[in-house]
């Protein structure tokens, strides 16, 4: 496949950027269509200068915008969602219906014009799921309708639904991505991602916040790895129709992570335990476990990830950090 023009929605977000730069960097041209709604400007900032960079600042939803885009581009990533266990607590009319919309329309505009369309679901899809680890076939076991944060899952696993039937029904080439915790610089703490939640309140001397026990585990995979693994669908037809899984295996509980960043970082902050109904109110569930099978990934496009979490966590500490911090300086150095 020669795909030399490339649009990304939700391309200012945190995956997105990195995505934009690693298209970029294979020499592709890339556009950008992202509302700023829990993206940003600067998470682009240092690709400006690039001539083959275009960002459009508005919604993928619209479908003048996206009637006049799509036919200029040879592949299309949909990344533009309503992300994050806070911000679907908090808004969960928001979450369902920019999800939802959005797809219908970049997906419909896809087909309309016959564009290969990447659509980035979630290992929420698998909900309380306890037949680890995740196969992408397997049956998934959804929580109940009255517990808003399954509002994102059901909404992701409808997404795959309507992408999946477009495959079905014209033979559209469609690629399904299930991500797993994605971790890396540029995420932002402020809709819940625990990973740059930690790392900021270890940096600040502030108490650690783990929600629940502590005890459920998840997989943290690499930005990097995950960017390589999307750039690879470009180039692999023989994906289209199915979904894989992209993350890693390598669990760790949630209270484990927190003893990590303490001692990577040398922050002396407490480590304290939140009940989730004091972080998320009344009524919140959550799955202990969340593990992917990635044989299928390593199969169809080659790929497995390459980067620690100690790696991951000192990259983060360190964008992080004040310049002057000579303390974390020196504890990073070791
Ligand atoms: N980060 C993770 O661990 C993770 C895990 C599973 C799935 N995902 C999926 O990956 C994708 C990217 O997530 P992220 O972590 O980079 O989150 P993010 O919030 O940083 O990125 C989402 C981007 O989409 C933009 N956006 C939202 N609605 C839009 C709309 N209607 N039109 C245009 N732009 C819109 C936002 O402004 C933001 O820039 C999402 O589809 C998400 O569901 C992420």
């Amino acid at each position: 496949m020669n795909h030399r023009r490339v649009l990304i929605t939700g391309g200012a977000g945190f995956i997105g950027s990195h995505l934009t730069e690693e298209l970029l960097s294979r020499d592709l041209a890339v556009t950008v269509i992202d509302n700023l709604s829990t993206g940003n400007w600067s998470n682009l900032d240092h690709l400006g200068h690039n001539k083959r960079l275009r960002v459009i600042v508005a919604s993928a939803a619209d479908p003048k915008l996206l009637e006049k885009e799509v036919p200029r581009h040879d592949f299309v990533y949909h990344l533009a969602s309503a992300v994050g266990v806070k911000l679907i607590i908090d808004h969960p009319v928001h979450t369902v219906q920019n999800i939802v919309e959005t797809t219908e329309v970049v997906t419909s505009m896809c087909s309309k014009y016959r564009k290969p369309v990447l659509l980035t679901s979630t290992s929420e899809v698998y909900g309380k799921s306890e037949d680890i680890p995740f196969r992408e076939d397997a049956d998934i076991v959804m929580g109940a309708t009255s517990k808003r944060r399954w509002a994102y899952a059901c909404a992701k696993a409808l997404d795959e639904f309507l992408v999946l039937a477009h495959y079905y029904e014209t033979n559209l080439p469609v690629f399904i991505v299930r991500l797993f915790n994605t971790v890396g610089p540029r995420q932002t703490g402020r809709y819940g991602m625990v990973l740059p939640s930690l790392v900021g309140q270890a940096l600040n001397g502030a108490p650690m916040t783990v929600y629940g026990t502590g005890r459920q585990s998840r997989c943290f995979c690499s930005v990097h790895d995950v960017v390589n693994a999307l750039a690879r669908f470009l180039e692999c037809p023989g994906a289209a129709g199915k979904v894989l899984n992209i993350g890693t295996n390598e669990e760790i509980t949630i209270h484990g992570l927190a003893q990590k960043i303490k001692q990577l970082t040398g922050s002396r902050s407490e480590i304290q335990l939140i009940p989730y109904d004091q972080a998320y109110g009344p009524g919140f569930d959550d799955m202990m476990r969340r593990v992917p099978d990635l044989t299928r990934a390593k199969e169809l496009l080659g790929w497995t990830p390459k980067r620690s979490l100690d790696d991951i966590i000192i990259g983060i500490a360190s964008a992080l950090a004040p310049a002057d911090d000579g303390i974390l300086a020196g504890v990073l150095a070791r």
